[in-house]
């Protein structure tokens, strides 16, 4: 018998099991990355170079997201606060809060070198991703729905996924997040402390009309005649009980402020 076979084939196998083993270790290490909480990121909580606490700086002494976050109504890009804010109050010739503490070095060096505090970055969209913080604040979503509860967190962590999956799910049914403008920054919000009687009368001198009001409420059930704003809160009440839900406020909003969640690929993927 002859050997039809070059040596070399001796080692096909081997070769072959060194692949699949790499193979293998990759999938794994895939896996390992793409399910890992760093990627789907939630609960992803860098330790800072300055230990701020947002449960005490809102949570305690009440200071509004806005007065640090500056920018977050007007622009796309929500700002993280210069060294500049934190000296108003901690700064040793203005505020002299704790000013000689420990735990403040850092923003007194800042002070004197006039470089920024390098804080980690929790959130992240990828660079292929457009989002903009002003169309979404002024359009009645909140932080606490995209951040979480921040004024109770000592540490910032990451609440929500933010993938592509969680943004449509949102964009799909927006009236689960609307509410009030002027609850954007109350993280504590709950729709059910809202007067029904104020939240009708404030559509309507926004402009929306009995008429309109009462049928997103009756959507569903015979039209009725609504002939005051005191039948409409008892149209209200009848169809969701006694006290305000989101979903009562949620359609509203949606409907009267003609909200048009996207998802179109284009508006997302510029
Ligand atoms: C006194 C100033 C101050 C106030 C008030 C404040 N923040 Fe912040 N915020 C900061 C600073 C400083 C950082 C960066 C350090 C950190 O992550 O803790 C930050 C970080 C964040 C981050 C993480 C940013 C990232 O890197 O992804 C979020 C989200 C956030 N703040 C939301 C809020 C919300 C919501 C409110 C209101 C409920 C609020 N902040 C109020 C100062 C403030
Ligand atoms: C409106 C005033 C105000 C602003 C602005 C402010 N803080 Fe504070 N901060 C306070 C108060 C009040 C305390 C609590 C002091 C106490 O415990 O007696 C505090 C406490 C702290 C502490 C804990 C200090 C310790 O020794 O326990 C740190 C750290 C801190 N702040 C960092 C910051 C940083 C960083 C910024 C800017 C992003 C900032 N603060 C902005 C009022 C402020
Ligand atoms: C619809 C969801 C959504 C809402 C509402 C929202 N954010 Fe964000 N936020 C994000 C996303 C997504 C990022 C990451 C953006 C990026 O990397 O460009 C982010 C990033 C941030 C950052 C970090 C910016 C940076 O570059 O370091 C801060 C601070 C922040 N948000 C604060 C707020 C505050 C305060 C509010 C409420 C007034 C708010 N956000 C409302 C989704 C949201
Ligand atoms: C909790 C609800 C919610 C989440 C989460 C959310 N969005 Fe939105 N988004 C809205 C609403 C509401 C609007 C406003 C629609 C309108 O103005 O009619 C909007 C509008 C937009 C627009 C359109 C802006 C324009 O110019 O018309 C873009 C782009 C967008 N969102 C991107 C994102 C991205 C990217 C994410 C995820 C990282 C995200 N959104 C997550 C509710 C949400
Ligand atoms: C509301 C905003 C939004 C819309 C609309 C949207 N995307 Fe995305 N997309 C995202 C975000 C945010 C990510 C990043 C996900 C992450 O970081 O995990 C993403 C990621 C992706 C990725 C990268 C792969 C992945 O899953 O990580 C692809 C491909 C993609 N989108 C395609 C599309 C296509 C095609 C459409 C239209 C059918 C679309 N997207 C519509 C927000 C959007």
């Amino acid at each position: 018998m002859g050997n039809y076979f070059p040596r070399w084939t001796n080692w096909v196998p081997l070769k072959i099991a060194i692949c699949l083993g790499f193979t293998v270790v990759g999938v794994v290490a895939a896996a390992n990355y793409y399910f890992t909480p760093k990627y789907t990121r939630v609960g992803y909580e860098p330790t800072q170079p300055v230990p701020f606490s947002h449960k005490m700086h809102v949570g305690e002494i009440g200071l509004d997201c806005r007065y640090c976050h500056s920018f977050v109504e007007v622009a796309g890009h929500s700002n993280v606060p210069t060294n500049q804010t934190c000296y108003n109050c901690h700064g040793p010739d203005r505020g002299q809060i704790k000013k000689e503490s420990a735990k403040l070095a850092l923003v007194r060096e800042a002070n004197v070198s006039g470089e920024p505090i390098k804080w980690t970055k929790v959130h992240k969209a990828p660079d292929y991703v457009y989002f903009n913080h002003s169309v979404h604040v002024n359009r009645g979503v909140s932080c606490v729905s995209c951040h979480g509860q921040v004024n109770e967190m000592e540490v910032v962590k990451q609440a929500e996924s933010q993938s592509m999956g969680w943004c449509l799910d949102c964009h799909r049914n927006p009236e689960n997040n609307l509410r009030p403008l002027d609850q954007i920054t109350n993280l504590n919000y709950k729709p059910e402390q809202l007067s029904r009687e104020e939240f009708y009368r404030n559509l309507m001198t926004r402009g929306a009309s009995l008429q309109s009001l009462g049928e997103e409420i009756s959507s569903s059930k015979p039209n009725k005649n609504v002939a005051n704003l005191e039948a409409l809160v008892e149209l209200a009440k009848n169809t969701y009980g006694p006290k305000v839900t989101q979903l009562e406020v949620g359609k509203q909003l949606k409907a009267n402020w003609k909200i048009h969640a996207t998802e179109d690929c284009s508006a997302c993927h510029r």
